[in-house]
């Protein structure tokens, strides 16, 4: 059976990486894929990326199923054009994946459906926009409403980067239509952790929980980035927790999407927020993986992704379960220097190749790339093409342990000036310590 994975970073190659290993897979096209794709047994990469391109290519290979990575694919209505065509694809259609893409749309779902999330105002105006600021004074986030390759939101601390914020995004449109309304929000104090289901439209299955670390410095400061590293499970989702969650959120989501004629199929993802009082509101919903939590997700995955998917896409998700491995995992994200502002490109990496070589169980982690090519000396070596350029994902028998072995790693893996974390699973340990 021959597959088809949409994407290039490093969710894709953790997906294409795992489908791979299904027995009756003998080969998964990544469009278009990275270096880690590009080298990893199984996988292949094309460069192909207009959907009537891709449709082509799918019928020509006769691709069994294709997998949606990215946000901007399913914004773009590939999932609608695949079907149109004839062809089995996993993701939501367009007009479901607003959930993504238009956080006024999710904000006014999760009203309608009482789902529990912050309170909120929108604004096209400016000046409206400012006199609501001043009225209920910061902390306050301020959201464009669109697609904002994760730029679009800012968590104002004072009266002054609110408006400072208002004025970028409704009045200099420095988002362009993504930032032609914002939602201005109550700013929620917690723990923050990620939910990943997948749906058929009728039935949910829930995937290992995470927690993702946004910001790009130790200790939770600087700028908000896609995600600096993850792990897998969290110990902040408690099994009653857990149970509230689907209950309260996820069961809602799709009932109400049902509810108003909406099929949604795919992954979903809920960003929540769990207060003090142990109740979790959610911040987002993406239609999709998380990027960095697929990683340490998919390496701690036993089942078969692509049965899972073909239940999905059949409308069976209430056959099939998922088995974890029972240790944690955690994935530490290597970025680029200057990323998210302004990453660098085409410097060399090195210590990838030793690496494999030297472990004595290479079963024990995965190295996911992301924004990487093989160009230089007879286009063998493997150069960084972007703001998150690997994950270095490791397996641990608690989190701590996860933690250890991926930065033992990491010292083994250079590129000039890259940035990491040091601290990626911190909030975890010291929950299980207190315990
Ligand atoms: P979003 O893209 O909506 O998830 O926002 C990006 C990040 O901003 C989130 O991961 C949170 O860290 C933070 N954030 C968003 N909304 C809120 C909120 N209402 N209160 C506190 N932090 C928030
Ligand atoms: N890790 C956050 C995201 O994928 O949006």
């Amino acid at each position: 059976m021959k597959l088809l994975v949409i994407g290039g970073g490093g969710r894709e190659h953790a997906l294409a990486w795992k489908l791979s290993l299904s027995p009756r897979v003998h080969k998964v096209f990544v469009a278009p894929g990275n270096a880690g794709t590009a080298l990893e047994c199984g996988l292949e990469n094309i460069a192909i990326s207009s959907i009537p391109e891709l449709i082509e290519f799918a019928k020509h290979e006769q691709i069994a199923i294709t997998v949606v990575g990215p946000e901007t694919s399913l914004a773009a209505g590939i999932v609608d054009a695949f079907q149109a065509a004839g062809l089995k694809i996993f993701g939501p259609l367009q007009q479901a994946a607003q959930l993504e893409t238009s956080k006024i749309f999710a904000k006014e779902f999760m009203q309608r459906h009482h789902i529990p999330t912050a309170a909120y105002a929108r604004f096209q105006d400016p000046v409206l926009a400012h006199e609501y600021i001043n009225q209920k004074s910061a902390p306050l986030v301020i959201k464009a409403d669109g697609l904002a390759a994760g730029k679009g939101v800012v968590v104002a601390q004072t009266n002054e980067q609110a408006h400072s914020a208002v004025n970028d995004i409704l009045v200099e449109k420095n988002f362009g239509s993504a930032g032609y309304e914002i939602i201005i929000e109550e700013f929620l104090h917690g723990t923050e952790v990620s939910f990943i289901v997948m749906t058929d439209g009728r039935h949910i299955l829930p995937l290992a929980t995470s927690q993702d670390h946004k910001r790009l410095y130790d200790g939770d400061l600087g700028p908000n980035t896609g995600g600096m590293g993850a792990y897998s499970p969290t110990p902040f989702i408690s099994p009653s927790l857990h149970a509230q969650i689907m209950r309260n959120i996820i069961y809602p989501v799709i009932n109400g999407l049902k509810e108003e004629g909406i099929h949604y199929s795919g992954f979903l993802y809920a960003g929540l927020m769990i207060t003090a009082e142990d109740q979790a509101k959610v911040l987002e919903f993406n239609c999709r993986l998380g990027d960095p939590e697929t990683q340490p997700i998919m390496l701690r995955l036993k089942s078969d992704l692509l049965t899972l998917i073909e239940h999905a896409v059949n409308g069976t998700l209430d056959k099939v379960d998922t088995e974890w491995d029972r240790r944690a995992a955690l994935g530490v994200v290597m970025a680029a220097h200057g990323y998210p502002e302004n990453p660098r490109k085409n410097d060399v990496i090195q210590g990838l190749q030793n690496l494999i070589i030297d472990q004595e169980n290479t079963d024990n982690f995965h190295i996911f790339h992301a924004g990487t090519y093989l160009g230089g000396k007879d286009e063998k070596e493997i150069i960084t093409a972007g703001g998150r350029v690997l994950c270095v994902t490791a397996l641990g028998e608690n989190i701590k342990i996860a933690q250890q072995n991926a930065y033992k790693l990491i010292e083994k893996i250079h590129f000039d000036d890259y940035q990491v974390r040091h601290d990626i699973g911190y909030q975890g340990i010291n929950y299980q310590r207190k315990k």
